[in-house]
């Protein structure tokens, strides 16, 4: 089935809330720094003229990349390198950071540092990392606002690799930190962090991970090393491997790439009893100064680490890139075995003690290697033996592949090409960065131009409208993925969305096909709409210019992964009052999160839709929410009306709840039809209080003045080439 893609918000019909449990429900203690950015007032002490791209690109990269180097092998006496050397610890550390990274939503992943915060800086799964950041401190204090943490995250991992003899594929910067745990994902709705057996896959069921989460239980970043639950079958696991992987948009053979040649490197720590093991960083005590999991368990470091609870070296060469993990996995029998944690894993039987690895504080000692049973799936699954065997036979392969894959890994939430910086950008285009040619600044002639011959071309305000912002509403900053630029809305899988209303879809870009001149077919959507909205505003007595920025480019289908896109199809989008299906999260819940992909204030919010509708882009042109007798015309009648004491509202289908209708008090004659989105903005005391700003006597210019802004940052919100600095040469 298709795992990769699904709503987000479905899952059985239970019903929940759009954000699930947060920080506050998990350590209601920790101090609330959160009240000193009410009002709109920033925590992110770099300021909003900070140019991030400018600073690394004055960055000595290579002098970091040398400071990094010689990092690796700086073993600390307060948290000794296993084997004199970080490298592998950094790799986890990346992986890590990368692997929050879900298709589904485009959330997590490593592009805002949120390593550094909870959850994520206390999930089980990162045990110890905050270590691996500690020792990064120097080198980043060093570069400064040269080089972001969540940057340094990655490029370490690259460098661990590199320094170890592995391959790597090229490194691009660009990732701006922020200063501030997200506020906006959902993690699930458990109670507990990976405790006990109940994961979230049952496994008399097929394929049922709740989206858009990508991990088998809440704290973990994927799997369960020791196999589903706790349960060591590698049959299992393989199940659960497939399914997460997939939600981080990787397939079967990434997948296999991935973990080998991760597992090539380091080992697992599991020296003793975990219940030696103290509180996560952000519960942890004041003095620990943001480290946590002391241990009490011998010297609670160095050769007596407990992390996963597992123990042991996959190879016998941990800190070099080798091709002993396929041979080591494919030639021995394993037999389960308990590691001085207590934790199930697989070790070699009869092994030869050349294959035996070296103890990680003393090389003259030789241990067994292991294998957990995650990696056992590897070994176990036939369609992950396949693979497996391939890679083992052709190391060139493995090689490219793991090289590709890690890169994949690490880029996959930063969107296209254009926003990777640095001297490391590999030259290759690769399909998973939604390749765009780069298109041509339009002449104001052909501007002007193409929007007399579009606004007479026959199609409505609306129609034009609908168009581009179905266009460019895909946009998510979360991955940056979507967006007008490329104009894939012309090709498959978008032109086909149900939300699009393919058939009249096609004929308006047909239309704009035939007349667009030296346009391309994205500026020329886009530049439609925004014809549309400048007649619209004329038409209601006022006289403004709708910013247009012309250069985008075209894709081709070619350039285009149609399946990858699935993922951005809007299952809700109450900006053109489409809901496809009921959720289990309210439909106005899924408008709060479709604003916050597009990067919305609450006032732009609000605007745009209370705009949208009076300019009559609704969905299939429904009149619920239309509270106009102009459509058509850029007016704030949607929110004079909505606000209107003279109406009152009535739900059509108690057991839906989405539809309602407004009726003339007294009288009941019914005036108005509306959905659950439309009523937010007079029922939330939130919205309502933004609502009644622009439904004032003498608000009606701002209102158009804030409409034509937030259309433009929708607009233009995928165009990073627009920002002089992001151009890498
Ligand atoms: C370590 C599980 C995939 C790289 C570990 C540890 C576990 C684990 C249990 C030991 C942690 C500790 O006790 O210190 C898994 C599972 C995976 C997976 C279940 C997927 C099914 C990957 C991937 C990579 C990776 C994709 C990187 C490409 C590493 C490295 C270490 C490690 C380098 C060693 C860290 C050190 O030596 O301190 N992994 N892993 N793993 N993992 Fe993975």
């Amino acid at each position: 089935g298709d795992l990769s893609g699904g709503c987000p918000y479905n899952h059985e019909s239970k019903s929940r809330s759009l954000l699930g449990r947060q920080n506050k429900d998990w350590w209601p203690e920790s101090l609330p720094v959160d009240v000193l950015t009410q009002g709109g007032l920033s925590p992110d002490p770099m300021g909003s003229d900070f140019d991030y791209a400018e600073a690394f690109n004055a960055l000595d990269y290579q002098a970091l990349k040398n400071d990094l180097t010689a990092l690796m092998t700086d073993s600390k006496p307060w948290w000794p390198a296993d084997y004199g050397h970080y490298g592998p610890f950094m790799i986890r550390m990346a992986w890590h950071a990368a692997g929050t990274y879900r298709t589904a939503d485009g959330r997590g992943g490593s592009n805002s540092g949120q390593q550094r915060f909870a959850p994520l800086n206390s999930w089980p799964d990162n045990g110890n990392l905050d270590k691996a950041r500690r020792l990064l401190w120097p080198i980043k204090q060093k570069y400064g606002k040269n080089i972001s943490w969540a940057d340094l995250f990655i490029l370490a991992g690259n460098v661990a690799i590199e320094s170890m003899g592995g391959p790597v594929f090229g490194f691009g910067g660009g990732r701006r930190d922020v200063f501030e745990p997200e506020r906006d994902i959902y993690w699930g709705q458990e109670e507990n962090w990976v405790q006990g057996d109940e994961t979230r896959i049952q496994p008399d069921r097929e394929m049922d991970l709740e989206n858009p989460l990508a991990a088998i239980q809440m704290g973990l970043i994927y799997v369960n090393p020791e196999g589903p639950g706790g349960n060591p079958d590698p049959l299992q696991s393989a199940r659960d491997i497939k399914i997460t992987f997939e939600r981080m948009a990787m397939n079967h053979e990434e997948t296999v790439a991935l973990t080998a040649g991760g597992h090539t490197f380091g080992k697992a720590h599991g020296a003793g009893d975990p219940s030696h093991v103290g509180d996560a960083p952000e519960g942890a005590d004041i003095a620990m100064m943001g480290l946590g999991w002391t241990s009490t368990h011998e010297s609670g470091m160095g050769e007596h680490t407990i992390t996963s609870g597992i123990e042991g070296a996959w190879v016998n060469t941990p800190t070099e890139w080798s091709e002993n993990y396929f041979r080591l996995l494919l030639d021995y029998e394993y037999e389960l075995v308990r590691s001085p944690a207590g934790a199930q894993q697989w070790q070699p039987i009869n092994q030869k003690p050349e294959d035996m690895a070296p103890a990680a504080h003393d090389p003259s000692i030789r241990v067994p290697t292991m294998m957990t049973t995650a990696d056992m799936a590897l070994k176990v699954d036939p369609e992950f033996r396949k693979i497996s065997e391939k890679f083992r036979n052709d190391h060139e392969a493995f090689k490219d592949a793991f090289a590709r894959a890690w890169f994949k890994l690490c880029h996959r939430d930063m969107g296209p090409k254009i926003r990777y910086l640095g001297p490391e950008v590999p030259a290759e285009d690769l399909i998973w960065q939604d390749p765009i040619p780069e298109g041509t600044k339009p002449s104001d002639a052909d501007i002007a131009a193409f929007k007399d011959k579009i606004l007479g071309a026959g199609f409505s305000v609306g129609q034009l409208v609908k168009a581009a912002w179905a266009s460019a509403s895909t946009y998510r900053r979360s991955d940056h993925r979507g967006g007008a630029n490329g104009a894939r809305i012309r090709l498959e899988p978008q032109r086909g969305w149900t939300v699009n209303e393919p058939e009249e879809l096609g004929a308006i870009l047909a239309k704009i096909e035939e007349l667009r001149g030296n346009l391309s077919v994205a500026d020329a959507i886009v530049l439609a709409g925004t014809a549309a909205v400048e007649k619209a505003a004329r038409d209601a007595g006022f006289d403004v210019t709708v910013p247009f920025e012309g250069g985008r480019g075209d894709a081709s289908q070619e350039q285009t992964d149609a399946d990858s896109f699935d993922v951005l199809e809007p299952m809700a989008d109450a900006f053109r009052n489409y809901l496809k299906t009921k959720h289990s999260v309210r439909t106005e819940e899924l408008m709060i999160d479709r604003a916050a992909l597009l990067g919305l204030s609450v006032p732009e919010m609000t605007v745009l839709v209370g705009g949208l509708r009076v300019l009559g882009a609704t969905f299939q042109n429904r009149k619920e929410g239309v509270f106009t007798n102009r459509v058509g015309q850029l007016t704030n009648d949607f929110f004079v009306n909505l606000l209107d004491n003279e109406t009152f509202w009535e739900v059509v289908d108690t057991s839906a709840d989405e539809e309602f209708i407004g009726y003339t008090r007294g009288g009941r004659q019914e005036k108005w039809r509306a959905t659950r989105t439309d009523l937010i903005f007079g029922s939330n005391s939130q919205l309502r209080a933004t609502a009644e700003v622009y439904a004032e006597k003498g608000n009606e210019e701002l209102f158009v003045r804030h409409f034509v802004a937030a259309w433009t940052k929708v607009m233009n919100a995928d165009r990073f080439d627009l920002l002089p600095t992001r151009k890498v040469s």
